[in-house]
């Protein structure tokens, strides 16, 4: 090994010094300095030093000259289809060769089950190579077998029997044996499960160090490139809620996915956060069930309550990247016998529910301050976007004046500090989807200019241009007025 001098890495921004601190000076976290070797990644770049390739051969050959924009080739991006839609959907519309996606969440969310389901979809159609760092060969075989079994359980379903013909699975945590293998068998995806458990000898650190994370990382991804592989990296969640090392692999990835989900709750949510190849904020739904995880096409379904109408619920429309969701929502207002009311969200950031309910007050007169004030999203799902607003105005009012909503209402809008309601994005893909569903009224911001679409779909629009106006004309009475 060459001269050892050491540096001091922060685990979440990334930033380097020379000198050991309690706090990362650049980001203000504390502990989040590590050691690493510095003469780490001069000799892995040698180690691993070969010929430039030409270019001509090599099909996604870099040109080795700048040329003019006109003149770089544009060719179609060949992507490749996972099996599942929802996932590729994620994807930005299927796996992109020579592409490095970084799949992120908790232990036991179902990483592991996902790419292996995919893997059995994919090896039909092309070379796969899973390898496997923290399960022995035993158990991903069983597993496999297992999930195998299932009809259609990659989707499509229509591989048949040469199902694993091209699914080559390596049990190794030594990243120059996972390279040596990528090398001979030059697949076109390759899965690595977990990048945390693989380990770089030559690296003084433990394995999942951020040393260790980073070299491992990137010496897979000049591989990946130089061969044009697409490669799948699994990476664990920290108890932080952060992807280990995360801005350590962010930049050299070229997508973040993260998989999440209640543990307790069967459907899971793939998500981009980013995305060189589609859009972020795309969703995917999924369900674990008890031979692996099958997509959810119809995910409004899951996040409706079905029940009867009761006081204290409303419905909105939220909108996860281009996917719209029919969300319910419940409240429940009861009198407080706290000096300060309890206010709860789940699924909706406090914050905003106290936000809402000042709002509330201040402009509809309601003395929500003795109440306290329970809010929930079904089905776990987490709504960040202000659109949910009315909904939870709304919600929290019927929940108070113990109404209940007119069947088949939706509500979307956000609320400004004044009581207005604000406009907000990409309200025909949420009418669509409402009407798809058989909602028939919608209340939104004034001045969508959507009257004809909203009649085309048989959805009564209601616009209002403030809260209050909204409110009545969901609920049909003025919840404002004290003699209810
Ligand atoms: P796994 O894919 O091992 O999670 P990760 O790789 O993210 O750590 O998923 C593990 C959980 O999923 C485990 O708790 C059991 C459950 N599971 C099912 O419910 N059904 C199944 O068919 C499989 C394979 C797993
Ligand atoms: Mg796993």
């Amino acid at each position: 090994m060459a001269k050892s001098s050491s540096v001091f890495v922060c685990t979440s921004c990334g930033a380097q010094t020379r000198q050991f601190f309690g706090k990362c000076s650049s980001c203000g976290s504390w502990n989040s300095l590590v050691e690493q070797l510095q003469s780490a990644a001069p000799a892995a770049d040698t180690r691993r030093r070969r010929p430039v390739p030409n270019p001509a051969e090599g099909g996604e050959g870099q040109p080795k000259r700048s040329e003019p924009i006109q003149s770089v080739g544009e060719r179609p991006l060949q992507r490749l289809a996972t099996g599942y839609g929802e996932f590729d959907r994620v994807l930005g519309g299927g796996l992109v060769p020579g592409s490095l996606v970084l799949l992120g969440g908790d232990p036991g969310i179902g990483k592991s089950t996902l790419l292996l389901q995919s893997c059995r979809s994919m090896a039909g159609r092309t070379s796969v190579l899973y390898v496997s760092a923290e399960e022995s060969a035993q158990q991903v075989k069983l597993r496999w077998r297992r999930l195998a079994e299932v009809p259609g359980a990659d989707g499509a379903g229509a591989e048949g029997q040469n199902l694993g013909a091209d699914f080559q699975l390596l049990a190794e945590t030594d990243l120059e044996l996972v390279l040596q293998e990528l090398e001979a068998l030059r697949p076109a995806v390759a899965i690595i499960d977990s990048i945390q458990a693989l380990h770089d000898a030559e690296l003084g650190s433990a394995p999942g160090s951020v040393a260790q994370v980073r070299e491992c990382a990137a010496a897979l991804a000049r591989i990946a490139k130089r061969q044009n592989t697409a490669l799948l990296l699994v990476g664990h969640v920290t108890k932080e809620g952060m992807l280990a090392g995360p801005k350590v692999l962010e930049h050299l990835v070229d997508a973040v996915l993260t998989f999440e989900g209640d543990r307790f709750a069967s459907h899971r949510l793939l998500r981009a956060a980013k995305n060189r190849f589609g859009a972020t904020h795309e969703l995917g739904v999924f369900e674990m069930r008890d031979r692996g995880l099958a997509e959810v096409t119809n995910p409004s379904e899951l996040f409706l309550g079905g029940d009867e109408p009761s006081a204290g619920t409303a419905t909105i429309v939220a909108c996860e990247g281009t996917r719209p969701l029919v969300v319910e929502l419940q409240s429940l207002v009861s009198t407080t016998s706290y000096a300060s009311p309890r206010r709860t969200a789940t699924g909706i950031g406090t914050n905003r529910l106290h936000q809402i309910l000042a709002v509330l007050e201040k402009h509809l007169g309601l003395p929500l301050s003795r109440f306290d004030c329970y809010l929930a999203v079904a089905g776990g799902l987490e709504v960040e976007e202000p659109a949910a607003d009315l909904g939870v105005a709304a919600a929290v009012v019927a929940s108070y004046r113990d109404l209940t909503m007119p069947p088949g209402t939706v509500l979307v809008g956000e609320l400004g500090l004044g009581g207005q309601l604000r406009p907000v994005g990409q309200l025909e893909l949420r009418l669509g989807e409402a009407a798809r569903l058989g909602f028939t009224r919608a209340v939104v911001p004034k001045g969508t200019g959507l009257a004809k679409v909203a009649a085309g779909l048989g959805l009564q629009l209601l616009e209002a241009s403030t809260v209050a106006a909204a409110l009545v004309a969901a609920l049909g009475v003025n919840p404002a007025d004290d003699r209810m």
